[in-house]
């Protein structure tokens, strides 16, 4: 038997830094090589992602669970899985699709897929011998790797902290850095300078969701302010060494009935289009370079005007729940000239062969592309590695703290003293 197949499936069932359970899988090859993954779960979930299954057992982990999927799904895919080579990322990919056959992955589940899916990459580097993000450089040919910027979360809302906020995330880039590890010192830097200045004040500084601080402030511009405040604390220069990006998350504010965002703790609400105003005018205000999710995953007519209000304006806008890591939609996104960057989520696709597309089709229309994490982690750091192999510029993990996050961070400390690989600068588009 050709020693890099399939030889045999284990699924498990684990639990999420949410103490949430999770899939784990182990692919082992003929040769004896192992790999093993495991999968993130979202909170503020887009409608367009692929289907992640739960057993609904309120008996066990409120319904959370998982033993009955895995068991259902190792049933289903050990026996087409056995002598799949697992060196043909793409086969094995097709494979687990063609088991499901549903587009949203919803009959097995998606995240026993992608458990498959990425366990048996990480099989197929231990069978070649190669560090993960070595071997994953042979799944995109031509493409130049590199140590990626990290967006950092520090100040939490949303799905993430009770809903204390109403935009999700507040994050540094620190666009001025010129190495990995400076970032990462300077993002650590600022994250324990917020902290210090919330507790002057008297505020809670307990974690959120993915380790950021959740002020529970009832306005952006209030979020807005103390971060610009805890840059400066931590000698650094706002918008030159370290700028701000915002995630809206805004989904999650849409009131579908009323066509308008509810920001609840703001006790606003809007039209898209003051919605629009409301952000483009943040934008100008304080040293923000990205905005991701400003607008719901439907509201397409937003999303096309305020790409276009940009203009020349240099500023990143990110599609998560909007472009959900799905091909088609991205595409759409492309001929409509929506957005200029993209979101990846490994789980919002499904696969990892599928995850590369979204990637290539990005990188072809010059998109930018944010490897990004989930609310629900565990402390698989794939991420890190796939971020590195496929160039993909930037990532988003989550704040600087929990072992969930800091596997990737320092999975990514370790790649840059191996590999020696140039530190992505923050270029963003301009249309
Ligand atoms: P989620 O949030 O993982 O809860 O979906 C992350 C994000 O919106 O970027
Ligand atoms: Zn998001």
């Amino acid at each position: 038997m050709n020693p890099s197949r399939i030889a045999s499936l284990k699924l498990r069932q684990i639990l999420d830094s949410r103490g949430r359970p999770t899939v784990e899988a182990d692919v082992i090859l003929h040769d004896g090589s192992l790999g093993r993954a495991s999968v993130p779960s979202g909170a503020s979930t887009g409608k367009y992602e692929v289907r992640e299954l739960r057993d609904g057992d309120a008996e066990s982990y409120e319904s959370y669970g998982v033993q009955s999927v895995v068991a259902t799904a190792l049933q289903a895919c050990e026996g087409q899985m056995q002598g799949v080579d697992a060196l043909d990322q793409t086969a094995v990919d097709a494979t687990l699709r063609w088991i499901d056959g549903t587009p949203d992955l919803g009959r097995v589940g998606a995240n026993p897929i992608l458990a498959l899916s990425l366990a048996t990459a990480r099989a197929a580097a231990a069978h070649v011998r190669q560090p993960l993000h070595v071997y994953l450089r042979s799944l995109v040919p031509g493409v130049a790797p590199s140590m990626p910027m990290p967006m950092t979360n520090i100040l939490s809302g949303g799905a993430h902290a009770g809903g204390g906020m109403d935009f999700q995330d507040f994050l540094a880039m620190p666009v001025g850095a010129t190495t990995y590890s400076q970032a990462l010192e300077w993002i650590a830097r600022v994250r324990s300078a917020a902290a210090r200045l919330m507790a002057q004040e008297g505020r809670v500084t307990l974690l959120a969701d993915e380790g950021g601080l959740s002020p529970g402030f009832e306005s952006a511009e209030q979020a807005l302010t103390l971060m610009v405040r805890a840059i400066e604390a931590a000698r650094l220069r706002p918008g030159h060494d370290m700028a701000i990006t915002i995630d809206v998350a805004a989904s999650q504010l849409y009131v579908e009935e009323q066509r308008c965002y509810h920001l609840r703790r703001a006790g606003r609400e809007l039209t898209s289009d003051a919605m629009m105003s409301y952000v483009f005018d943040l934008c100008g205000k304080y040293p923000i370079v990205s905005v991701e999710d400003p607008f719901d995953q439907d509201d397409w007519e937003a999303w096309q005007s305020f790409t276009r209000k940009l203009g020349d304006r240099s500023l990143q806008l990110v599609g998560d729940d909007f472009f959900a890591t799905n091909a088609q939609r991205l595409a759409s996104g492309i001929e409509r000239q929506v957005a200029n960057a993209v979101l990846i989520k490994v789980n919002q696709n499904g696969t990892l062969s599928g995850t590369l597309d979204v990637m290539a089709l990005a990188r072809k229309a010059g998109y930018a592309t944010v490897v990004s994490a989930r609310s629900g982690e565990t402390e698989d750091s794939f991420i890190a590695d796939l971020a590195v192999a496929t160039g993909a510029g930037q990532i988003k993990i989550g704040s600087v703290r929990n072992s969930e996050r800091q596997s990737k961070y320092n999975q990514l400390l370790r790649i840059e003293e191996e590999a020696g690989l140039t530190f992505a600068a923050f270029m963003h588009k301009r249309r």
